[in-house]
């Protein structure tokens, strides 16, 4: 009877359920957010815009998107206790760990934690829009004894990320730059954080226990951690000209290439192109190459011997080291976006539920008796 079962591991190409979310059309390289073309979004609107339509459905207008980024700016500062907590964090904890517990601690402390009413869920989600970047920037700052910086109501979402991280707020092309990667890694279908947080809503759990669940699963070298390790291997390959053999010795030891391939797209990242734009424009403004010319050594090598394209995180890696941020903050700033995504999967998951529980094929021992202890030997 096993033979007509037929196991997909790792859910390759399973359709777990229908979402109006978001698209991926890996025929055309491409993906869009509730029906827009995300490069359209990355030219034209900016990540509260589009945090706005990934939960509403439809971009805001100019009165829509004022109420909801004043709620936003309301909703920044972290509470004396969580500010207490994150200092007793051990100073070498990675911030993905930090994040995570800062999020499940937000839970405690919030006062509609238990309500699961589609009203109640959207305010928590603000709430975690709003505090996600404090808690990011204070975590980082704290890591290096530094004092935590204050959210600033009076700046923009992502002005005020640099400023509570650096103490200024940079160009207009580094905030641009930094909006782009933001709204590129907003949203992404049924990827592993999205469906953790959408397979914990599944139970009735609330909004904060299905963000801290995809926030433990985005941290994963496989998923959202690639964009550190892609700096790493960046920053361990001595000079564009060394690039080749570095990736030939690579080759020899069958190792994987960090911000390469992908699970859906297998002709190329859709999102590549405009954060590659966007990385090389920081490589302008910093006046450093170096990694962008190394990078396109990888990615000319990768498609010529591999046939495998580089995904967002190979240009999202160095764009975010030429901003200036610590490489252990990628992955969480990837967090600061894709909390829209989670959250609007978890309403949209809630909205029309069902208990996701999948089967597993048994392959373990035939059932046997129990032997007790004293005659076990
Ligand atoms: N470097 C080297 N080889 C790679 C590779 C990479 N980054 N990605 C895929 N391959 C190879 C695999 O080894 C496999 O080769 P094989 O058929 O000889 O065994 C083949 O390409 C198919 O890959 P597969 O592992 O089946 O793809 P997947 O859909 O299961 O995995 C990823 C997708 C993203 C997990 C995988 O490409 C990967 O580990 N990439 C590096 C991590 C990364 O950048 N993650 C961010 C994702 S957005």
């Amino acid at each position: 009877m096993s033979e007509a079962i037929e196991v997909r591991k790792g859910l390759v190409g399973v359709y777990a359920d229908e979402s109006s979310v978001s698209k991926v059309m890996p025929e055309t390289n491409s993906l869009t957010y509730r029906g827009y073309a995300v490069q359209d979004l990355c030219e034209e609107a900016s990540f509260d815009e589009v945090a706005y339509l990934l939960w509403n459905g439809e971009l805001p207008t100019a009165a829509q998107l004022r109420d909801f980024q004043a709620a936003e700016k309301a909703e920044r500062a972290l509470s004396p206790a969580l500010l207490r907590v994150l200092r007793d964090f051990p100073r070498d904890a990675h911030p993905m760990d930090a994040i995570r517990t800062a999020v499940s601690f937000m839970g405690m402390e919030d006062p509609e934690c238990a309500d699961i009413s589609d009203a109640a869920q959207r305010r928590k989600a603000v709430r975690l829009l709003a505090r996600i970047p404090t808690a990011v920037a204070a975590t980082n700052r704290l890591s290096k004894g530094l004092e935590p910086i204050a959210p600033d109501a009076s700046l923009p979402f992502c002005e005020n990320f640099f400023h509570m991280v650096f103490g200024r707020v940079p160009a207009k092309e580094v905030i641009k730059a930094f909006d782009v990667s933001m709204i590129l890694y907003a949203e992404h279908t049924f990827n592993a954080s999205t469906f953790a947080a959408r397979v914990v809503t599944s139970t009735m759990a609330d909004m904060h226990g299905a963000i801290t669940a995809g926030i433990a699963a985005l941290k994963g070298p496989l998923h959202g951690g690639a964009n550190e390790a892609v700096m790493h291997m960046l920053k361990e390959i001595p000079s564009p000209e060394a690039a080749e053999a570095w990736l030939r010795e690579r080759f020899d030891h069958k190792a994987l290439v960090m911000g390469f391939g992908h699970r859906v797209y297998k002709n190329g990242d859709s999102r590549v192109p405009t954060m590659k734009k966007y990385a090389e424009i920081m490589a302008e403004v910093v006046g450093d190459k170096r990694w962008m010319n190394t990078s396109a050594v990888l990615a000319k090598v990768m498609l010529e011997e591999k046939r495998i394209h580089p995904n967002l995180d190979f240009p999202a890696g160095p764009a975010y080291y030429l901003m200036g941020f610590d490489i252990p903050m990628f992955t969480p700033i990837f967090v600061c976006s894709r909390i829209t995504g989670w959250a609007a999967h978890v309403l949209e998951q809630a909205a029309d539920n069902r208990l996701i529980r999948p089967l597993s094929l048994y392959n373990g021992l035939e059932q046997r008796p129990v032997t007790p202890i004293a005659q076990r030997g």
